[in-house]
């Protein structure tokens, strides 16, 4: 059933694991991602990102979900991704998404304060939870989130404490080290610095860049508050990666690609879904 995130992460902190993110922007990735929750009777977030608003808008995505999740006695949410405007905030809020992470990593400590509480206090009066980021990611490869400018700013366990009490978000993304994309070299993820934050804020705590993290640092970071892993560049390069091999070989109807798909990112969403418990 439809939740919103603050429900599917508590269920998560109670039970002490994780609950995979997965970016969805398609048919193919919204039954995806449905059909693995499903299966293994594991809650999940379909994950639809600002950036994705080309391929399809909220409305449209809103109502994906709802139809193709209709025997679904899971819980799931609905979240916006790496949201840059509030009025994309509200414009999802209305179409029936049920959280939103509004992103103003970019902006100053200040005005990152005072747009987070707006969505806050918009989409509290909806139901809906708020996710927002302190710090910044760096860009690994084949992201589509990051781009090459972006440095790896930590989060500031001090400013963590602040930011959440001023704003009153139900999650926070954390940056430590993991990266947008696919890792260029050995991950350097900094739990010392998790650790620190989960001391001084309460809620639940976001890994963005689960791509290719080692599983062992994942496990680390759940047992230090981690309860959200959002996973996208490797459901893409995988699947991308499964069609080419396919096309090799013959020319199938553009029906049986879109089958091909569901079958490929439902491999990449089961298997984080599994190592994040
Ligand atoms: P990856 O693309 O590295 O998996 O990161 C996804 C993400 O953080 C979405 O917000």
């Amino acid at each position: 059933m439809l939740v919103n995130m603050k429900q599917v992460l508590s269920i998560a902190d109670a039970g002490g694991y994780a609950v995979g993110s997965f970016n969805v922007y398609s048919y193919e990735t919204i039954r995806g991602v449905l059909e693995s929750a499903r299966k293994n009777q594991i809650p999940a977030i379909l994950a639809f990102g600002e950036r994705y608003l080309e391929n399809m808008d909220f409305e449209t995505a809103a109502a994906m979900v709802k139809s193709e999740s209709k025997d679904m006695d899971i819980p799931f949410a609905l979240h916006l991704d790496h949201c840059t405007s509030l009025e994309n905030v509200y414009r999802a809020i209305k179409a029936g998404f049920t959280s939103v992470m509004y992103d103003g990593s970019a902006l100053s400590y200040s005005d990152n304060v005072a747009n987070t509480a707006k969505a806050v206090e918009v989409a509290h009066a909806c139901g809906v939870s708020v996710e927002a980021e302190l710090g910044s990611l760096a860009s690994g490869e084949h992201s589509h989130e990051g781009s090459t400018a972006d440095e790896e700013i930590y989060t500031s366990p001090d400013q963590a404490e602040d930011f959440v009490r001023r704003t009153g978000v139900d999650a926070l993304a954390v940056s430590i080290g993991t990266v947008h994309g696919l890792y260029k070299g050995e991950p350097n993820i900094r739990v010392d610095i998790l650790r620190s934050i989960k001391k001084q804020v309460t809620v639940p705590l976001v890994l963005h860049g689960g791509s290719g993290t080692p599983e062992n640092v994942l496990r680390e970071c759940i047992r230090h508050g981690i309860r959200k892993i959002n996973v996208n560049t490797e459901i893409s390069v995988f699947t991308v990666e499964h069609i080419k091999e396919l096309l090799k070989e013959t020319t199938p109807h553009l029906s049986v690609l879109s089958l091909q798909q569901i079958n490929a990112i439902k491999q990449v969403v089961e298997k984080y879904m599994l190592m994040f418990r």
